[in-house]
Formats: structure tokens, sequence, C-alpha cells
């Protein structure tokens, strides 16, 4: 079995090469500048580290790993439009560095060229691989447009939120693990735990997100910190600030939603503070880590196979970027 830094390392060599052709280069470029950013490549490795868990890694499956990951690319691209992020990776945002056209188009690309990898796939479970992909690909879009619905509304429930990053986020680690499991040949059982463990950590890796979009380190996290409150994104601290601040932070909070004042950033992360919404993210990720490690040991095979996921699940939920 092999921990996520080995496989990680192994997909980066299969992954890091050129993607796309050379002509146009106004479409392209852009295309492969963003792929060069890096990235934490966990998708994939989760779709490797799934069929390891049953068996020795197909051939098929570093194709499909890179479907995923092309996938997850052109999400982050069109997702860095709609939330008019300047900064991915710590380097500029395709639609900053080249215009929207571009990376509508550099994302609507990568989402067909990750159909060509796809399409090598040789497995007798071809069919179920892609209407996996096809339905996983069809929650993200509902995810996303519910999350800038929920920008607009001004109360959204702790459950449409849970409801909203299942679909934005965990349904891709979820079926990321369950591909590769289905290509090491598991059984329906195993295949059904497998994608709730990784529904569950989906959630708590959201909540890190969401937490670290507030409190992470510039330094480290490489994207634009306080971006979710410029956009009034209704994310579990917002939610839980809502509820239970008192007094003027709740008049302050309330306000602040309506307008954006220069120093908004400051003001709400204050608010968050003062109400201790920060420290709930802990209890939040440990109740889906809970459920999402109960599933993996419901995994009927030997415990120590399944190290590397759980140190992987560990990894995703104390990241700093
Ligand atoms: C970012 O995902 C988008 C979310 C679902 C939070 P990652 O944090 O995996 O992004 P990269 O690929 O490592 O940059
Ligand atoms: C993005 O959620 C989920 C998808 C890209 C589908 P976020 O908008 O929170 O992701 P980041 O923070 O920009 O990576
Ligand atoms: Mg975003
Ligand atoms: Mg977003
Ligand atoms: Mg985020």
């Amino acid at each position: 079995m092999q921990s996520f830094e080995q496989l990680s390392s192994q997909f980066g060599s299969f992954f890091n090469q050129a993607h796309f052709p050379a002509q146009p280069e106004s479409l392209y470029r852009p295309a492969e500048y963003f792929l060069g950013l890096g990235g934490k490549r966990v998708r994939p490795v989760c779709c490797l580290m799934g069929n390891e868990l049953f068996d020795e890694i197909l051939p098929d499956t570093w194709q499909v790993a890179t479907a995923i990951e092309l996938f997850h690319n052109f999400t982050l691209i069109h997702d860095d439009i709609m939330d008019k992020a300047p900064l991915r990776r710590g380097l500029e945002t395709v639609h900053i560095k080249y215009g929207e056209p571009t990376a509508l188009l550099a994302g609507d690309v990568m989402l067909v060229v990750a159909y060509d990898y796809l399409n090598k796939v040789k497995s007798p479970h071809y069919h179920r691989l892609v209407s996996l992909f096809n339905t996983t690909a069809k929650e993200v879009c509902e995810g996303q447009q519910l999350d800038m619905d929920f920008e607009k509304q001004d109360t959204v429930s702790l459950d449409a939120y849970l409801h909203m990053i299942e679909l934005k986020t965990s349904v891709l680690l979820a079926a990321s693990l369950k591909l590769g499991a289905i290509l090491g040949g598991a059984g329906e059982g195993n295949l059904h735990h497998i994608y709730e463990f990784g529904k569950n950590l989906g959630i708590a890796f959201q909540v890190q997100d969401d937490y670290l979009d507030c409190f992470g380190d510039p330094s480290k996290f490489g994207k634009q910190v306080g971006g979710d409150i410029l956009s009034n994104k209704k994310t579990f601290l917002l939610i839980r600030a809502l509820e239970t601040a008192q007094g003027k932070d709740q008049q302050d909070l309330q306000a602040l939603l309506q307008s954006n004042p220069p120093d908004k950033v400051q003001q709400v992360l204050r608010i968050y503070k003062n109400t201790g919404v920060d420290q709930w993210a802990v209890q939040l990720k440990n109740q889906f880590m809970e459920k999402a490690l109960q599933h993996l040991d419901d995994i009927a095979v030997l415990s120590k196979r399944k190290e590397p996921l759980r140190q992987l699940a560990h990894f995703l939920v104390q990241r700093d970027y």
C-alpha cells in the first residue's frame, strides 16, 4: 500500500505533461498555465487509493485519475470567475491573467479533454464509470448554482449549507474513491462504504476550506483570504454568527451583509472571533470525520490496507493550504 506522498508523486510523473496542442496558443497556454500551478492532486490520488485498497493499480485507473484532475481544474477555472477570485495556488487566476472569455473556453476545453482520457478506459466497467462521472459532474453544477443562489439570500440553514457543499465538493471526492474502487473490483457493499467515507470526508474538507478562507495564513493558503466574506457566501461561519451574535455584533453583521466598506473583511472577522464561530469548525469537522471513519472501518478489507486513506483523511481536515 502506498502513501499519499508516494501516489501523488507518481501521479505527478504521469500527469505533468502537455495535455493540449500548441495552437491556438491563446487558448491552450492559459489551460497549461493553470495545470502548471499544481495543487494537492487529492482527487486523483483518492482514485488511485480506491483502486489499491482492493487490487493492484490498473493502467485504466491512471486515465480515470487524469480525467478527474482535469475535471476538477475545469471547475476551479469557472469557479474563480463566479467567485471573482484574483488568486489561486499563489498565482493569478486564469480570468485575471487572460480575461474571462478565454478562461471560460480554457475550462470548457479542459472538460472535453477529461473525456478524451475517460475514453481510453478499456475496463468492462466503462459504462458504469462514465455514468458515475456524469452524475457527479451534474451534482457539482447543482451545488455551484446553490452556492451562488445563497449569496443573495439573507439566511440559509445549516442543513441547506451542508447539502450545498455535499453537491459542490464532497461528491467528487466520493466519486473519485468509488471510481478507483470499481476498477479495483470492489463489491457493492464496499463500494457503498467507500463512497460514504468520501462524502463525509468531503464535507469536512469543505468546512476546512471555508475556515481557511477566513483564518488561513495568506502565505500558505494561496487564495485571497476573506474572499467568501466579500461575496456574502453563506458558509457555516456566517450561518453560525448570524445565529449567535448578540447586540451590536448582530446589528453590525446585518449591516455588513448589505454593504461593502473597505474594511468589510476585518470587521466580519472580528465578529466571527467575538462569537467564537471559528472554534466551531473543529466540532463540525469532527462530526463528519467520525462518520467518514466509521464507513472506512466498515469496508471489508484488512485494516492495515486502509492506513493510507486514514492518513489522507486526517491531512485533509487539518491542512493549512
Ligand atoms: C479547491 O480544492 C476547491 C474545493 C472544493 C474547496 P483543492 O483544495 O483540492 O484545490 P487544489 O487542487 O489543491 O488547488
Ligand atoms: C468550490 O468551492 C467548489 C468547486 C470548485 C466545485 P470554493 O469556491 O469554496 O473553492 P475555492 O475556495 O475557490 O477553492
Ligand atoms: Mg471559489
Ligand atoms: Mg465557489
Ligand atoms: Mg473556498
